[in-house]
């Protein structure tokens, strides 16, 4: 095959990208958008500040832009995302305790219903563990209005749209042995035990000097899987973009049948939120890294 997507395909799974509505006039950064994936994940116009900047307002001009040119060039859509402690509008992070867990109860439900049946995969909650050693959940308003934030976001999410996938999204959960991957586990474990509807986990794969690609990763997809979930790769993005490491992580999520598919966090590395790390399969030109080929290579 000769794109990522076409590629993906062969196998059942889809290759994506984060796409910002204010570079689809760029005509590069189209072009090689519409040949190349088969999956579209807005980077930032589906989450809570550019939805919802007044409470009770929605505003689905820029998540529309995305939307609708993801599937007017026949990509399927990831929803980015509902319950998160950042990138939230003023009004909300003003808020805390019933008034907060309303406010979220209305944001899915007022987001999913206008892509009611549109939308792949919602990633319901974003980023609710801390980091480092401790196995905890991060302090945030939303952790403040109680323990059980993240199942009432899922079981809203179920009702408000029953035919999408609903994921967990995170990072820093790649590595098999970190507390923060275990602390994950447990929690989708539980989820599963007790009927909370979750039905994917997404591993951001933001990977960097810091956090670096491990191969116990393909564990880490392998004992997910196992629960009865569905994975995804939904942020990937390799400081340096060695085309080994690009390869190793398509590979993994190959030897995974509930790995779903793969989404790098931009096209150009002038279009990534760490253009200073040069992460992704692009030249700032349009024309194709070692990374690309490795891929295409490991699809
Ligand atoms: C990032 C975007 O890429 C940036 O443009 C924005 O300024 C901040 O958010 N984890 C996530 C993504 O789930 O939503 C983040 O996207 C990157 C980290």
């Amino acid at each position: 095959e000769s794109t990522l997507g076409a590629a993906a395909a062969q196998s059942g799974r889809y290759f994506g990208v984060a796409i910002a509505a204010n570079r689809l006039s760029d005509s590069t950064y189209a072009t090689i958008a519409a040949r190349e994936f088969n999956s579209v994940t807005a980077e930032n116009e589906m989450k809570i500040d550019a939805t919802q900047p007044q409470r009770g307002q929605f505003n689905f001009t820029a998540a529309d832009r995305v939307y609708n040119w993801a599937v007017q060039n026949g990509k399927e859509v990831r929803g980015h995302t509902l319950a998160w402690h950042s990138q939230q509008p003023g009004w909300m992070q003003n808020l805390s305790g019933s008034a907060l867990r309303q406010a979220m109860i209305d944001h899915i439900n007022g987001v999913m219903s206008h892509y009611k049946g549109k939308i792949a995969q919602w990633d319901v909650v974003n980023e609710a563990f801390a980091d480092g050693s401790s196995g905890a959940r991060r302090d945030s308003n939303l952790q403040r209005t109680g323990n059980d934030w993240i199942e009432v976001a899922f079981r809203t999410a179920r009702a408000a749209d029953p035919s999408a996938k609903l994921c967990y999204n995170d990072y820093n959960v790649e590595n098999w042995t970190w507390a923060k991957t275990q602390a994950m586990y447990r929690m989708v474990k539980d989820f599963k035990q007790r009927g909370v509807p979750i039905d994917c986990v997404g591993f951001q794969s933001h990977f960097n000097s810091g956090s670096p690609y491990n191969s116990n990763f393909r564990t880490t997809l392998q004992e997910f899987a196992a629960l009865g979930v569905d994975v995804a790769i939904t942020e990937l993005d390799i400081q340096g973009a060695s085309p080994s490491t690009y390869a190793a992580v398509v590979n993994d999520c190959l030897a995974v049948s509930r790995c779903l598919g793969v989404t790098v966090w931009g096209v150009r590395d002038s279009d990534s939120w760490r253009s200073e790390h040069t992460p992704l399969l692009f030249y700032n030109n349009g024309s194709e890294k070692p990374a690309y080929t490795a891929v295409l290579d490991a699809l």
